[in-house]
């Protein structure tokens, strides 16, 4: 790619952190950062679309919200945390996005009339919250990401970035004689690349061969002798006429590690029925003693089904097959009770938290320690950002420097 790769995520702060966040997004994030140059944002803005109304809850839960991050294992030192609403350029970009974006883009996303039905104790018909997606959008954009780590409900809302990024560079990325330039770019290639280039255009474009594509990127990735604008043209023009301006970027889906809660059903706020990230460890026995488990296992010498009962989602997470085994006879054969059933649940939990209390103990004695990285970070996003506006600003005819 003409751009460095990099993978952008965001999450909304609107309470403590739990289990589900940590074992469905933050591990994933632990990964991804020793991979890829890593941004990861608090989506105040995003919040708010929602949360309108009770700005505090927000407010409450930013630096909370870093903490649990930092606690889980996302490290600033190789990944650029930062706040949305402290890189302002995301409001440019989404304002001028806006101008071009077909409102029915909008009211298709699934799950726009989702939300409305689910959350009726609020008032979502907005313009803040139809434009959700599209903030979304420019959130992505304006980094230029490839990657978009994210559960299968947001994969609608990376799929219209696409749509509009493509809109971007159809409508702004044209250029007069950009064909002509374009050739001309492909000559200083030399002649042995430049037949190269030519031949995998070709078998891109005619054929629809990505692989071609992905060939021809690495091509033009190695060509040291291109001028930055002739490297972009000739992007542009293995993929049509156009240069491109903003990136279109992939999904990542996050296998879906479904963490279940206390009662069964999947971890949720909204259910009541989570464990937070650096909950008290007293509290997390309690919770965990007092779940619900396979109803017919009324006194502890009646025989239980793991099949049946909650506890047993848990073992699935936490437990090693010989464990797993030992839960699944002692139950069958009343041979163990419940209680004892739950004590490596317990000691698993205990022992997943450890560290992250550990990591977040310097951030609650200091907290401008954790005020420094996001400034730090905001800092880093903003550049990158500035130069993405700077480009867009350029094609919209909007530099009047
Ligand atoms: N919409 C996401 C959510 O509700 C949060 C988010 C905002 C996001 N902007 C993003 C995620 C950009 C990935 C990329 O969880
Ligand atoms: Fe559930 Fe374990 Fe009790 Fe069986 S023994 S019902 S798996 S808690």
């Amino acid at each position: 790619m003409m751009f460095a790769e990099r993978v952008l995520s965001g999450m909304r702060p609107t309470g403590a952190l739990h289990l589900g966040h940590y074992h469905g997004v933050l591990k994933n994030w632990v990964r991804l950062q020793s991979e890829y140059p890593c941004f990861f944002f608090v989506a105040d803005w995003h919040a708010l679309t929602t949360h309108y109304e009770t700005p505090e809850v927000i407010q409450d839960s930013v630096w909370e919200m870093v903490i649990d991050w930092l606690a889980a294992g996302v490290d600033p030192n190789q990944a650029t945390l930062f706040i949305q609403s402290r890189v302002p350029e995301h409001a440019e970009l989404f304002l001028l996005l806006a101008m071009g974006t077909p409102l029915g883009w909008l009211e298709r996303v699934p799950t726009y009339k989702d939300q409305i039905e689910k959350l009726k104790e609020k008032d979502l018909q907005t313009y803040g919250f139809l434009g959700y997606p599209l903030l979304q959008a420019a959130d992505i954009l304006i980094y230029r990401a490839q990657h978009v780590p994210v559960g299968e409900d947001q994969v609608p809302h990376v799929e219209m970035t696409r749509e509009v990024a493509r809109r971007f560079n159809y409508l702004y990325g044209r250029e007069l004689g950009f064909e002509e330039k374009a050739l001309e770019a492909v000559k200083k290639l030399g002649s042995k690349r430049a037949k190269m280039y030519a031949e995998l255009r070709i078998a891109f474009q005619e054929r629809g061969d990505e692989e071609a594509l992905l060939q021809a990127q690495a091509l033009l990735q190695e060509a040291q002798s291109l001028s930055m604008a002739d490297r972009e043209r000739l992007f542009g023009f293995l993929e049509g006429s156009r240069k491109i301006i903003l990136v279109e970027p992939q999904a990542l889906l996050t296998e879906a590690a479904r963490m279940p809660g206390l009662d069964g059903q999947k971890m949720s706020k909204s259910y009541g029925n989570t464990i937070s990230i650096r909950q008290d460890p007293e509290e997390i026995t309690r919770l965990v003693k007092t779940m619900p488990t396979d109803p017919a296992r009324v006194r502890r010498t009646d025989p239980g089904d793991p099949a049946r009962c909650p506890l047993w989602q848990f073992h699935l997470v936490y437990s090693d097959p010989s464990t797993q085994e030992w839960v699944k006879t002692g139950c069958q054969s009343a041979g163990i009770g419940c209680l004892e059933c739950k004590q490596p649940v317990i000691d698993a939990i205990l022992k997943e938290q450890q560290p992250m209390f550990e990591r977040a103990q310097q951030y609650l004695d200091d907290p401008s320690l954790v005020k420094a990285i996001i400034a730090d970070g905001c800092d880093k996003a903003r550049k990158v950002a500035q130069e993405t506006m700077r480009d867009v600003r350029e094609v919209m005819g909007l530099d009047f420097d």
